[in-house]
């Protein structure tokens, strides 16, 4: 089992996916990083942890469709089976989406479908729930609105501050998207309709 891991950002939940291949919890092997983004500090965790890196942006071409035939030939070349989104902030096209259906896991930092977008954390603190939580889906047509593969509910103190809670919904991350992405190496996860059957 290939997995390609896609992200923009920082890496926390790469470096997580990395260190339960290495623990053996996970039963596959990272691939390949494809990055977006030429400073993202992702791209030197996976240096360091030695992975495959390769950056594709979108800047580099004339429109969408072209930009994503790139990233299907690296997923190729490596004959992934697995596409990981961890951070990844583009939307895949409904081609690229099909092609690969049933075989992208996304992670939201909410619980779907509530605060679905890009500020799911601060869109729940501010909006005074009390619990939030994490959420690993397969990745449909829609944004953040695939079949649902687990989730973890996190609470929110009344002494919780936003970073603070940033903080937990991180390490609620970190646990939970290996867990998943394990079930999915194992061949545990099914999907009927909506619903992911372990
Ligand atoms: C995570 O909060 C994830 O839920 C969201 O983007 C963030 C990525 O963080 N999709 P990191 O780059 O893995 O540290």
């Amino acid at each position: 089992m290939k997995i390609a891991v896609l992200a923009s950002g920082r890496g926390s939940n790469f470096s997580a996916i990395v260190r339960a291949v290495k623990r053996g919890r996970i039963k596959a092997q990272i691939s390949l990083l494809i990055c977006d983004r030429p400073g993202a500090r992702v791209l030197a965790k996976a240096r360091r942890a030695k992975v495959k890196t390769s950056l594709v942006k979108r800047e580099d071409f004339l429109n969408r469709q072209d930009f994503e035939q790139k990233i299907i030939q690296r997923l190729e070349d490596e004959a992934i089976d697995l596409i990981v989104l961890a951070g990844y902030m583009r939307l895949l096209s409904n081609e690229f989406v099909r092609k690969y259906k049933n075989r992208i896991l996304n992670i939201h930092p909410s619980l779907l479908p509530a605060f679905k977008g890009t500020s799911a954390i601060e869109d729940a603190f501010n909006y005074g729930v009390k619990v939030t939580g994490v959420t690993v889906h397969f990745v449909d047509e829609g944004m953040d609105s695939g079949p649902i593969v687990l989730q973890q509910a996190v609470k929110i103190a009344r002494a919780d501050t936003l970073a603070s809670l940033e903080a937990r919904i991180h390490k609620a991350e970190h646990k939970l998207y290996p867990k998943a992405i394990a079930l999915f190496a194992e061949g545990k996860l099914g999907i009927e309709g909506r619903s992911v059957i372990q």
